[in-house]
C-alpha cells in the first residue's frame, strides 16, 4: 500500500499551544517538547512512532529531544526519527527544533563515551547521518566528565557551532559547579549555552534545591526539564497495579523497586488533589512545572497519542491555589 504524504496540520500554531523564550535567547520552545528516549526505538513500530511525531507537530511541538544512544538499540530513536525526517518532515526542517547529545555510552572502546573532543565530534557525525539532518538545533554535552578537562569538552561544543553542525548548545545534568564554568567558557568564547536539561519532577525537586534552575536564568540559559512525570510514576498508570505494556514491565530503566509502599501512597494522594483540580495526575504534574516561569519547557515521554494529548491537557490550567500548593506539599513530606 502507498502511505499518502505527510501534511501538516494548518491549524499547528493555533491549538492552544503556547512558547516561551530559552533564557536571553532568541529562541522560543513549545512548553511541551517531545522526547525519544523510549518508544521510538527499533523494538517499537515505525508507525507508532510516525504517528506520534506527526500528532506532536501537528499538535504545535516544534521541539524533538534525542540523544546518540536513544532507543533501545543504540541509535535507533535517532534512525526512526531519520525516517520521519525523510518521510514527512523535510519540508518542514525550518519549524524544527531538534536537539542530540553525546557522552553516555555509545560504541566500542575509549572513544565512545563521555566528553573528548574526538567523542563528541565523531558522535555529532554519526548522529547526522542517521537523522537525515545537516545540522541540528541544539548539540548537548550529556553529562558531565570529570576526567576530561572541561576546556576541551566545551571547545568541543564551541568549534562544533563555528562548523555549522550545530546552532546552538547546551548542558546535561552538571553538577553545579562545572556548570559554572562551562557557562562561563561557552560566553566567553560567543557560544552562550542556549539550555540546561535536567531531571524536574514532583519526586525530584534537586534542580530547585541546587539552584540549578537560578543558576540557569544567571547565565542566560534556559532550563528544559527531562522526565517531569518521572518516567510514569507521577500518572495514573500504575495505580492498580503493573501493566503489561508499561516501561516498568518493559524492564527499563524504571524498576519495580522504585514503586514502594511509600511511593504508591504519594501517587495517591497527588492523584486525588488532581482529580479534584479537574485534571489527570499527569496533567497536574506537568501544570506544577510550568507554573515557575525559570522552566521553558517540559520534554515528556510517551507511549501513545492518547498520552500525548492527555500531556498537552495540561497547558489548560498551569495556575495552583495557596492551598493546593500545601496539600502537595504534604502529599510529598508523607
Ligand atoms: N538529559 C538526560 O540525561 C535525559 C535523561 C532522561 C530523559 N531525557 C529526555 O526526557 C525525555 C522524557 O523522559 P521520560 O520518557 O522519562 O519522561 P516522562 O514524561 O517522565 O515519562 C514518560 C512515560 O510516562 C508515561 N506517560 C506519559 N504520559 C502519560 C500519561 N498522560 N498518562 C499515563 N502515563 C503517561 C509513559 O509510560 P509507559 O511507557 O509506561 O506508557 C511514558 O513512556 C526523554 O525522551 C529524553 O528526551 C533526558
Amino acid at each position: 500500500m502507498i502511505e499518502p504524504l505527510y501534511q501538516a496540520a494548518e491549524n499547528r500554531y493555533l491549538s492552544g499551544m503556547k512558547y516561551r523564550r530559552a533564557g536571553h535567547s532568541g529562541i522560543l520552545l513549545p512548553e511541551i517538547s517531545l522526547g525519544l528516549w523510549h518508544n521510538f526505538g527499533d523494538v517499537d513500530t515505525l508507525a507508532g512512532s510516525k504517528r506520534k511525531l506527526h500528532h506532536a507537530f501537528d499538535c504545535g511541538i516544534t521541539h524533538f529531544d534525542l540523544a546518540n544512544n536513544y532507543g533501545p538499540s543504540e541509535g535507533s530513536a535517532e534512525k526512526t526519527f531519520g525516517q520521519v525526517m525523510k518521510s514527512s518532515f523535510a519540508p518542514y526542517r525550518d519549524e524544527l527544533f531538534i536537539s542530540t547529545k553525546a557522552g553516555h555510552d555509545m560504541w566500542p572502546g575509549p572513544y565512545g563515551t563521555w566528553g573528548s573532543r574526538k567523542s563528541l565530534m565523531a558522535s555529532l557525525d554519526q548522529s547526522l547521518r542517521r537523522m537525515n539532518l545537516e545540522y541540528v538545533d541544539v548539540f548537548y554535552s550529556h553529562r558531565y566528565d570529570p576526567d576530561t578537562p572541561l576546556e576541551e569538552t566545551m571547545q568541543a561544543l564551541v568549534d562544533i557551532v563555528r562548523q555549522g553542525k550545530a546552532l546552538y548548545v547546551g548542558l546535561s545534568k552538571y553538577p553545579y559547579e562545572a556548570a559554572c564554568r562551562a557557562y562561563q567558557y561557552l560566553r566567553e568564547h560567543d557560544v552562550p549555552c542556549l539550555l540546561y536539561q535536567g531531571r524536574y519532577n514532583l519526586f525530584n525537586l534537586a534542580p530547585a534545591e541546587e539552584h540549578i534552575l537560578e543558576q540557569a536564568r544567571e547565565n542566560g540559559a534556559g532550563f528544559i526539564a527531562f522526565s517531569p512525570l518521572a518516567q510514569g510514576l507521577l500518572t495514573n498508570r500504575y495505580l492498580n497495579g503493573i501493566p503489561e505494556d508499561s516501561r516498568i514491565a518493559r524492564g527499563g530503566f524504571l524498576k519495580s523497586s522504585a514503586l514502594t509502599p511509600e511511593v504508591l501512597t504519594r501517587i495517591r494522594t497527588l492523584n486525588d488533589i488532581a482529580l479534584r483540580r479537574g485534571q489527570t495526575l499527569a496533567e497536574m504534574a506537568l501544570a506544577w512545572l510550568l507554573k515557575d516561569e525559570l522552566v521553558t519547557s517540559v520534554i515528556v515521554g510517551a507511549s501513545s497519542v492518547e498520552q500525548l494529548d492527555d500531556n498537552l491537557k495540561a497547558l489548560q490550567n498551569t495556575d495552583f491555589s495557596e492551598e493546593e500548593l500545601k496539600e502537595i506539599d504534604e502529599a510529598l513530606s508523607k
